[in-house]
């Protein structure tokens, strides 16, 4: 259930400039917001690369969403700055509160929670972005109000 017309001019594209698979996957997930596993086989036939090979690929920079995303995403900074400013137990807490590890979408779609590295935001560290909106300097209370508020 997507758009294969428009999938199969993403990889056109890419292989006509002699593009690689994470440029198309890239260019997947801004289009798409995620990369079905539905759409692996034709990525792989435009590449000559095997199935395998971009499964692989995919699975292994979380950075390509597998699912939808949900209708809050929240991405928590979990890069350098923010973790000496407590960012992973700003991350176990979101994760108990929304029940949901990171780098998932819960099943009715309400929340996607996934790590983010560097908002560019360090002097207000810890930070998080959501739903594409940056906030600094959270805490657990300012995280409940913020979903709260944003869930609304
Ligand atoms: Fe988190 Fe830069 S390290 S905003």
């Amino acid at each position: 259930n997507f758009d294969d017309k428009r999938l199969a001019e993403i990889i056109a594209v890419h292989v006509a400039r002699k593009g690689g698979l994470l440029p198309i996957l890239h260019d997947v997930v801004q289009e798409f917001g995620y990369v079905d596993d539905a759409m692996v086989p034709a990525i792989a036939e435009g590449l000559n690369l095997s199935r395998a090979d971009v499964h692989g690929v995919v699975t292994f920079y979380h950075d390509f969403r597998r699912q939808p995303a949900g209708g809050l995403i929240v991405r928590l900074c979990v890069a350098e700055a923010c973790k000496a400013m407590g960012a992973d137990d700003l991350a176990a807490y979101a994760e108990k509160r929304l029940g949901l590890p990171m780098h998932s979408t819960s099943g009715d779609a309400a929340v996607t929670l996934e790590p983010v590295y560097c908002l560019g935001l360090c002097s207000l560290s810890p930070s998080a972005m959501v739903n594409g909106r940056v906030y600094g300097r959270l805490t657990q209370e300012k995280l409940d109000r913020l979903l709260a508020e944003v869930a609304k």
